[in-house]
């Protein structure tokens, strides 16, 4: 099969396209025949070998986390899914690479697509849609009426998040420049900073959840807009002992990620709110339940551009520019 893949880690590395083997069906496997991909910043991110203190990669490495595609064979294990079925899935770390013709995915990580969306649109979905499943729910604990400030609604994540928290009866602050204001009122967005003009923390205060997407200065700041007992979950910011230990990280790594979340979880302290760092994690049955909101025309896929898999290398370098809106995706067939 067709894979894109770089052979080490390094900013300048380029994608090739190369024939590698078809990969094998494990017994609680599905190989899924891929349709679409989607990417992600974690895709540059793991190639700069800025990832790679905490998970390490093996090369070459085919890039790309998000897919959706047509399932071809299943392991004698499998019961939930048949030859046939469309379905979406953000795999396991380890088992990722979804600029390909096929990936085995295990039945875990799996959904069946919405049934209302093409390839292109459920390949957009499965990590943003987990990241701020996890973030929102299974982190700050989001209920109805919360005021929940989302960075960058008009990228990736930001984009799913809002309409998330809206649909779940949050009242949703968002930043975004000039130019993606009006598009993020469209996604349900109640209140609007553009960041061009105006610094969110001299405008927002007793909020309930910060969902953190930019990290830096935007995270520090974040404490200053928080009601006391109010959550900041950031995937962009500082990591520290906590993601260590959930990580099974060993104690030179734990002290070292101890050090680096020291700022935020000291400026957490003075606030009296909470402070986590997150990294998203596969799971089928969330995607499930994301495909349902999905069906319900509750939440709708954000496609910036489509790109070719011939094209794969452009379609990094234009996520990277960092001014996206909504999802760069991969038609792969
Ligand atoms: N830890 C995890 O599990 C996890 C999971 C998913 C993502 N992430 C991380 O989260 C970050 C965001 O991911 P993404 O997919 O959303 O990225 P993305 O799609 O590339 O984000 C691009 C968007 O960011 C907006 N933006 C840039 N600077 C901004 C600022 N200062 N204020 C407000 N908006 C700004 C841009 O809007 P304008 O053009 O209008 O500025 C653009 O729409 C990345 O660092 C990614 O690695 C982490």
């Amino acid at each position: 099969m067709k894979a894109a893949v770089i052979s080490k880690y390094g900013r300048d590395q380029k994608l090739s396209l190369v024939d590698i083997d078809v990969p094998v069906c494990g017994a609680c496997d599905a190989l899924v025949e891929i349709h679409a991909a989607s990417l992600n910043p974690i895709d540059f991110k793991i190639r700069d070998g800025k990832i790679r203190f905490i998970r390490s990669y093996s090369f070459p490495w085919i890039m790309g986390h998000d897919l959706a595609g047509v399932v071809t064979a299943v392991g004698s294990k499998v019961t939930r899914f048949k030859v046939g079925d469309k379905v979406f899935s953000r795999p396991r770390n380890g088992r990722t690479g979804s600029l390909a013709q096929f990936i085995a995915v295990n039945e875990n990580e799996l959904a069946l697509m919405p049934k209302n969306l093409s390839f292109e649109e459920a390949a957009s979905i499965p990590l943003v849609g987990l990241t701020s499943w996890q973030a929102l729910f299974d982190t700050a604990h989001m209920k109805s009426g919360d005021h929940v400030f989302i960075q960058a609604g008009s990228g990736g994540v930001g984009s799913f998040a809002v309409q998330l928290a809206k649909q779940f009866g949050a009242y949703v602050i968002t930043t975004t420049s000039s130019r993606n204001v009006e598009f993020v009122r469209g996604l349900g967005a109640d209140e609007v900073i553009d960041y061009t003009s105006k610094k969110f923390e001299d405008v927002l205060q007793n909020v309930d959840i910060v969902f953190d997407t930019l990290g830096g200065e935007a995270l520090y700041k974040s404490f200053q807009v928080l009601r006391p007992g109010g959550w900041v979950v950031s995937i962009s910011g500082d990591p520290d002992q906590r993601l260590a230990q959930d990580m099974g990280l060993n104690f030179f790594k734990r002290e070292v990620l101890r050090l680096v979340g020291r700022k935020a979880n000291k400026l957490a302290a003075k606030a009296r709110a909470h402070y986590r760092f997150i990294f998203m994690h596969s799971s089928g049955s969330q995607l499930a339940q994301i495909a349902q909101l999905i069906e319900a025309g509750k939440i709708k896929p954000i496609i910036d551009k489509v790109f070719s898999f011939e094209e794969s290398q452009l379609a990094v370098e234009y996520l990277e520019q960092g001014r996206s809106r909504g999802k760069v995706v991969i038609k792969i067939r």
